[in-house]
């Protein structure tokens, strides 16, 4: 979704802005802007497309001063146009501002601005915010009027205000939607998210809704929407600009597929010892995690690949904790009305820590008495501070749309969490308990070894570059991957129409779509339902549907049932999905490749889903 950096110092400022607004493209985007102060007051520069139009915009007229902000929007209300293209400016264009949201009382605010003389230049909701200050600085200064105009908001935004009353500083806030303050030497920066400072800084202040910050090139001054000050100090980000690089890769989902060995060893780090026989956390999440495993049941929310990862977790949880587990897409969630008493525990499963459907789900939870815990990325973000309990993922940035690394990290912590709690309620004996664990710890290696696969895996994919419909299927614990192998290429390829399936639930409707040469990629690794995969493989060849099989190495039976045939190590089933994750990630990326796609930042997709 959209992202906003601001810049307040001593560098000239569209430089700074330019660079930090690469490091967002990742979220998505079809516009981009920024306003910069100087002695002409403040300059607005805006283009349709990608960063680089503006960048040469900007290089034909360059724009000099040491404030401004930027913007890279994510069309909501009125068309990708440059006249919609933030930073959106009042009457007098004195003052600009980007934000990311959405105002849900906009179209009243306008009528009634309009009605007091206000002229507006675009379809916008975010250009009420101009207009709003402008009326309040009529009877208030600058900083006020800031605060009061917010007030009058419903809805969700991250802004950042650019006044030629203040040129000196930058006001911003958040109410819902991500906003972050770097703290440099002399110089202070604001940012949907912290990969657009880390070039220049790694203290990093995390931003709660409904702060208001005043930023000067000596640092933020942070209040409440009341006004109250707050205090609140920097905290130092653990990893640096390098992780948030492509390193040599041709994209960054590749370059994510091919950490995976890595952050998933980050994610059993210092919690899973084989000679102790032990898996363990923070004293905090354990102390909520041992009030969990005496409860009756478990409530996941999440949206996309999240929510895959979640549906493998309650394959786990079920079998090996006996926890009774539900699943609910956050979207869904939070209008179905749910039973939560204190007795329930909401598990939040989210790469951004930011996405708007599952923090509304953890609200509601809350607001019901629920406890929540999260599995989350990103640290800091708005789901990690409102849950009772974090399990990071620590995977590092994931800046690619598609998540590939996150979803591992995801499988990994619900592993964990798995085998955690199966020992506490005896859902499983010693000696299979002992066996997954070891299993677990070898999963870096396993993955590693699975990366092997790649040429192959590409061969495959150009093979079936050309076909415009997909099917992916997959039982029990692998279902899920389906339904993941699927999302992945239709995100990142989308010409191509894929659909994920329980492979049992063909023969109920999609198997009528199957004719000649309809590509279906089977998930067929070892599990108790093998045989019955067979016969489904069998179903769809008497239907002349082409055969792309994952299974396992070793499986000589396998080898007559697939027209083109990938394998992966053995595992247990229980591991399973995060094996079979890297094949079917790497198809998704060598498809979309042989189509020429947009592979990290595919149309309409947009990294961290802040509306709802
Ligand atoms: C995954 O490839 C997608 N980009 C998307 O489905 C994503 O998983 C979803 O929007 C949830 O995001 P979150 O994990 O940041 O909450």
């Amino acid at each position: 979704m959209c992202g906003i950096v601001g810049y307040v110092g001593r560098r000239q400022v569209a430089e700074v802005l330019l660079e930090s607004l690469r490091c967002l493209e990742y979220r998505g985007y079809d516009s981009a802007g920024m306003a910069v102060i100087n002695s002409k007051g403040v300059e607005v520069h805006k283009r349709v497309g990608k960063l680089n139009a503006l960048a040469d915009a900007i290089k034909r007229h360059p724009i000099i001063g040491h404030v401004g902000v930027g913007h890279t929007r994510w069309a909501t209300h009125g068309e990708p146009t440059e006249l919609n293209a933030h930073p959106h400016t009042d009457c007098t264009g004195d003052l600009a501002i980007v934000h990311n949201g959405i105002i849900e009382n906009y179209a009243e605010l306008k009528e009634r601005l309009v009605g007091r003389g206000h002229t507006f230049k675009s379809q916008t909701d975010t250009e009420v915010i101009a207009h709003l200050i402008e009326e309040r600085l009529k009877r208030h200064p600058m900083g006020e009027a800031f605060r009061l105009a917010l007030k009058e908001l419903r809805g969700s935004y991250a802004v950042c205000l650019l006044s030629a009353h203040e040129p000196r500083r930058l006001f911003g806030a958040r109410s819902g939607s991500p906003l972050i303050v770097g703290v440099g030497k002399g110089e202070a920066f604001f940012a949907s998210d912290v990969p657009a400072v880390l070039a220049r800084t790694r203290r990093v202040l995390y931003l709660n809704d409904e702060e208001v910050v005043v930023l000067s090139a000596e640092g933020p001054k942070v209040m409440t929407l009341e006004g109250q000050a707050v205090t609140r100090r920097p905290s130092t980000v653990n990893w640096n600009i390098a992780a948030a690089r492509k390193g040599g890769f041709a994209h960054f989902m590749l370059k994510e597929i091919h950490e995976q060995p890595r952050t998933v060893e980050q994610t059993l780090f210092n919690r899973l010892s084989v000679e102790r026989r032990q898996i363990a956390f923070d004293r905090h999440t354990q102390t909520f995690l041992n009030r969990l495993s005496v409860q009756e049941k478990l409530v996941i929310i999440a949206c996309g690949t999240a929510y895959h990862a979640g549906l493998v977790g309650q394959y786990m949880l079920e079998e090996f904790a006996r926890l009774p587990v539900d699943v609910d897409l956050a979207s869904e969630f939070r209008y179905r009305g749910p039973m939560l008493d204190k007795h329930t525990t909401v598990l939040a499963i989210t790469q951004s820590g930011e996405t708007a459907d599952t923090l509304a789900g953890i609200r509601l939870a809350k607001e019901q008495g629920a406890k929540v815990l999260a599995i989350c990325n990103v640290v800091g973000s708005s789901i990690a501070r409102e849950a009772d309990a974090v399990l990071y993922t620590h995977a590092g940035p994931e800046i690619a749309v598609a998540s590939t690394k996150a979803y591992t990290a995801q499988l990994t912590a619900l592993a964990l969490l798995t085998l955690y709690l199966a020992k506490r309620r005896r859902g499983v004996g010693p000696a299979r308990w002992r066996e997954l664990v070891e299993e677990l710890a070898r999963l870096p290696q396993i993955i590693e070894q699975t990366l092997r696969i790649e040429p192959a895996v590409k061969l495959v994919a150009e093979q079936y570059a050309s076909p415009r419909n997909f099917y992916f299927l997959g039982r029990r614990y692998n279902f899920p991957s389906a339904l993941e192998g699927a999302l992945k290429l239709k995100e990142v390829c989308p010409l191509i129409h894929a659909e994920g399936y329980a492979a049992g639930e063909m023969k109920h409707g999609p198997i009528s779509l199957i004719h000649n040469g309809w590509p279906i990629v089977f998930v067929a690794t070892h599990s108790p339902v093998y045989d019955k995969i067979i016969s489904n493989i069998e179903e769809v060849r008497a239907r002349k549907g082409e055969c792309v099989v994952i299974a396992s190495d070793g499986d000589a039976r396998i080898k007559r049932y697939a027209d083109s045939l990938l394998t992966v190590p053995q595992t247990s089933e229980f591991l399973s999905p995060i094996v079979v994750a890297i094949p079917l990630q790497l198809f998704a990326y060598y498809v979309a490749g042989a189509n020429g796609c947009d592979i990290d930042q595919p149309p309409n997709l947009a990294k961290s889903v802040t509306v709802e």
